[in-house]
């Protein structure tokens, strides 16, 4: 079939862009199937950095064609920033690049919503602010939600929007005084434009994806964000608002899971996490500690917020869980580079919950929040390893904590990435 699913199994920013990218030349099409413009990725080639949000980082390689996919909520202005972005850096967009006629539509509205949201101390979920959780709300909600196809329809857009935005005006008031108040006649003419600058783009990709398959075409699905952010399976409530995990590939592009055969894990050497919630192995160890060490070679800011990253150590207990509920058949260990400066190394094997081990990984946030992790040490390296290409050339002690990660979570780790660029990748 040679269908591939690249997947984050933590919190997201996994690295998950530079696995697209070593893949890409072995497919036809590349699916973005969840999420919108919350995502960041960074792609390193030929020396060039490219930075992704809402399209598919394999959008980088010619020849392939780009989908976004129905399960994804789309903000046309942040659309075409990242197309006329990616054109000025020389990447060939027209016909390359399709997006679903079924992908929802954010509008400012959402992003006025979030922020109401988010400014009340109890309901915050630390998320980007790109509207996204809004708008799956009014998709799963359906009075409220639009599709991308709608745009082109300027008589139905300036009717459902004159409902949508009285009611959204309404409700903001009552949220607080201070709310913004949106024009519904001003937004039905900006977004019948950006509709038909969009047209060419817009596709049943539903329809494409399955003839893509009679044509015996391979597939590479791309998620965004990390399993653990998965809003039926992450840390819920501090997950974000899509099936972030490779539970949401049928959903999110109408491609059948029985048709993916390869479905390759992404977790870095460590762990991370951005926003607000529970994280067993986080390093709060002050500014001179090895979290704040992390973050500093790691390089560990969100690419889409700015916000520094919470660091902390790999969780095999989440890790086994969401291996599981990927289905993931290999694993990529990523920036294990990043570690090379500890003299020890821990790995977090259980949870004591109340005294008492914990032999699985609560989904439930407010459960999750009374694990406290169980470590077992392994021996640091000390020298650099980003020139390593091949296994054997890591240092005894890091090829001891690759394989001590594959044992603990019963896969072959196909990948190891020591270093941002391509070629800073042992294959396996
Ligand atoms: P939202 O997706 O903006 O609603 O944010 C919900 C949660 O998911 C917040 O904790 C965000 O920081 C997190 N999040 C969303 N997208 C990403 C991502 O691409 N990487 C890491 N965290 C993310």
């Amino acid at each position: 079939m040679g269908c591939t699913c690249v997947v984050g199994l933590q919190w997201g920013d996994e690295a998950k862009g530079k696995i697209v990218d070593l893949l890409t030349d072995t497919h036809d099409y590349v699916v973005r199937y969840n999420g919108g413009a919350n995502a960041g990725h960074t792609v390193v080639k030929n020396g060039k950095v490219y930075k992704f949000s809402l399209l598919p980082t394999g959008i980088l390689q010619p020849g392939l064609k780009a989908v976004i996919g129905n399960g994804l909520v789309v903000n046309p202005v942040r659309f075409f920033e990242e197309v006329n972005q990616l054109r000025a850096a020389g990447v060939a967009i027209g016909d390359n690049l399709v997006v679903s006629n079924h992908a929802h539509v954010i509008f400012p509205y959402h992003m006025e919503e979030e922020r109401l949201s988010e400014s009340d101390g109890n309901a915050s979920i630390g998320t980007t602010g790109r509207g996204i959780g809004p708008c799956y709300m009014d998709k799963v909600g359906r009075g409220s939600g639009i599709r991308l196809g709608e745009l082109l329809y300027p008589d139905h857009l300036r009717a459902r929007l004159a409902a949508i935005v009285e009611r959204k005006n309404r409700l903001f008031r009552g949220l607080s005084a201070d709310a913004r108040q949106f024009d519904a006649k001003a937004l039905a003419e900006e977004y019948t434009q950006y509709g038909s600058q969009m047209r060419p783009f817009i596709h049943d990709t539903v329809r494409l994806l399955h003839k893509a398959l009679d044509n015996n075409k391979r597939i590479l699905f791309e998620a965004a964000q990390g399993s653990l952010l998965d809003v039926d399976h992450g840390t819920y409530p501090y997950v974000t608002s899509s099936n972030s995990s490779t539970t949401g590939i049928w959903s999110g592009s109408g491609v059948p899971a029985t048709n993916i055969d390869r479905i390759i894990g992404v977790l870095k050497a460590y762990s991370t996490r951005v926003g607000r919630g529970p994280f067993p192995t986080e390093l709060n160890d002050g500014p001179d500690g090895i979290g704040q060490q992390i973050r500093r070679i790691g390089r560990e800011y969100g690419t889409v917020t700015g916000r520094p990253r919470r660091c902390g150590w790999f969780d095999a207990v989440a890790a086994k869980y969401t291996v599981r509920l990927s289905g993931a058949t290999e694993l990529a260990v990523m920036l294990l580079d990043v570690l090379s400066e500890l003299p020890e190394i821990k790995i977090c094997t259980g949870y004591e919950m109340d005294g008492v081990a914990v032999d699985h990984f609560p989904g439930d946030a407010f459960l999750l929040d009374r694990c406290v992790p169980v470590f077992e040490t392994l021996a640091g390296w000390n020298v650099p390893i980003t020139g390593a290409r091949r296994l054997a050339d890591l240092p005894a002690a890091a090829r001891a904590y690759v394989d001590r990660l594959g044992e603990l979570l019963g896969l072959r780790v196909g990948f190891v990435s020591v270093g941002p660029d391509r070629e800073q990748t042992i294959v396996s």
